[in-house]
């Protein structure tokens, strides 16, 4: 299955996006968790739509940047709803997508590999906020490796500079 009408479908997320779109949980986390997704399913063969998907509806649903109790949940909504207008999906896709929005925050690591693929591609990019990830909290082997860790850790760190220098101030 895929996602047939990318850009619209970003331009459509960033259009009802309440938080910033280039902070903490906006596009450039989106495009992150993407590619840690997709670096990690090389190793977990996670089902690599779910990820994308996952990664650009996890928190496009989010009402504030700190605690927001099921923003994963309105994020699956989001998901449901959009289906068939800018993407394809079977039905067992969208239900291991609706798990791991809804989730996605509440510190798991037991599920399919595609669930946990997803789970451990945020948090891999926990580096923005200036936590490094740490093993034990990880669901997939491959999220666990030394060079996974670096490579999502450069991911983030490039961003953070970037980031804080714009806004001129260290975060
Ligand atoms: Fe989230
Ligand atoms: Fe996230």
């Amino acid at each position: 299955m895929s996602i047939f009408k990318r850009q619209p479908l970003l331009a459509h997320l960033r259009e009802q996006l309440v938080v910033n779109w280039w902070g903490h949980h906006g596009i450039a986390h989106w495009a992150r968790v993407r590619a840690n997704g997709l670096m990690l399913a090389r190793h977990s063969g996670a089902n690599v739509h779910v990820v994308e998907l996952f990664a650009f509806f996890h928190d496009a649903r989010r009402l504030n940047e700190g605690r927001d109790e099921g923003h994963g949940a309105r994020g699956a909504v989001l998901a449901k709803q959009l289906k068939g207008t800018y993407f394809h999906a079977t039905d067992d896709e969208m239900d291991r997508l609706e798990y791991a929005c809804v989730h996605h925050s509440a510190g798991m690591t037991q599920a399919d590999q595609t669930v946990l693929t997803c789970w451990d591609a945020d948090r891999l990019d926990l580096g923005r906020v200036g936590i490094t990830p740490k093993a034990k909290y990880l669901g997939t082997e491959a999220a666990r490796t030394e060079a996974c860790m670096a490579k999502a850790n450069q991911r983030v760190l490039a961003w953070r500079n970037a980031y804080s220098a714009r806004r001129g101030r260290a975060l």
